[in-house]
């Protein structure tokens, strides 16, 4: 079965870059069964309105908890054709909830992700709130209605957005990437910053001088072995300037002994 994702958001426009680049080519592919949904299809009132004012006061809207569940449940009438009867897709559901309060997302997160994906009994809705947030009983809820595998409250860092709908473009873009048969050469997946816990070395491309700046030496040399070492530096001095947190999750074991000396 294709690999299956569910965005719900009030501004299902927001989602439009989704047509676009890799993602789109997987998309038209076949490679990934992608939704955009708008919340208020699921709305019952003469309003549509998806949001109240919040107990025990404050400012902003929270956003009604039984709206976002019909709209979960929704997601699973699939219409394998606009032809046919819609039907129920039997997959477990995965519900991702883009918040600032929610578990940092990294690499290891999306790689998990697309495993998940890529496996044919669950797919995955991303539920697009704005930031005030959904009802909490929302998650409550979710742990224990039938069909839904789990529910993970993701943050894509340590800022406020206006809502999950950059979130859920980042989620989907870092995990399409990684869905078998989606990127050209895997091996730029391996190598890539995260996989391993460094930064990325500079790139350089023609000329060798441009306007008086010079590509540094050792990548006009020829010398592999060099090149490769003088990579590897740089990517250490970079990552312990700009994040030095992240060399403590370098294992001794990843380390050669010229790393020692850097
Ligand atoms: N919604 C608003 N801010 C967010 C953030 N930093 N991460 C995920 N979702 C969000």
């Amino acid at each position: 079965s294709t690999p299956r994702i569910d965005v719900v958001s009030i501004f299902p426009e927001y989602l439009a870059p989704l047509d676009l680049s890799l993602v789109g080519k997987a998309r038209t592919s076949g490679l990934v069964d992608l939704r955009v949904h708008d919340l208020r299809d699921v709305t019952t009132d003469r309003h549509r309105s998806v949001d109240d004012a919040p107990f025990g006061g404050g400012a902003g809207m929270v956003m009604r908890p039984d709206v976002w569940l019909r709209a979960i449940e929704a997601t699973a009438q699939h219409r394998p054709d606009p032809s046919a009867e819609p039907t129920t897709d039997p997959r477990e559901v995965l519900v991702l909830v883009p918040t600032p309060s929610g578990v940092p997302l990294t690499q290891a997160t999306l790689a998990d992700l697309a495993t998940t994906l890529a496996s044919p009994d669950v797919r995955a809705v991303i539920t697009c709130g704005r930031y005030e947030g959904i009802d909490a009983r929302l998650v409550e809820r979710l742990a224990d209605t039938p069909g839904v595998r789990a529910v993970h409250e993701l943050s894509l860092g340590d800022y406020v957005l206006n809502g999950g709908e950059v979130a859920a473009l980042a989620m989907i873009e870092g995990v399409v990437r990684l869905l078998p048969g989606v990127l050209g050469n895997p091996e730029s997946v391996v190598e890539e910053s995260f996989s391993q816990p460094l930064l990325e070395y500079p790139v350089y491309t023609r000329p060798a001088d441009w306007d008086g700046l010079e590509v540094p030496a050792v990548l006009t040399s020829g010398h592999h072995g060099a090149v490769q070492r003088w990579r590897r530096d740089v990517a250490l001095t970079r990552t312990a300037r700009r994040r030095p947190a992240l060399l403590r999750e370098l294992a001794v074991a990843d380390l050669d002994v010229r790393d020692r000396a850097v």
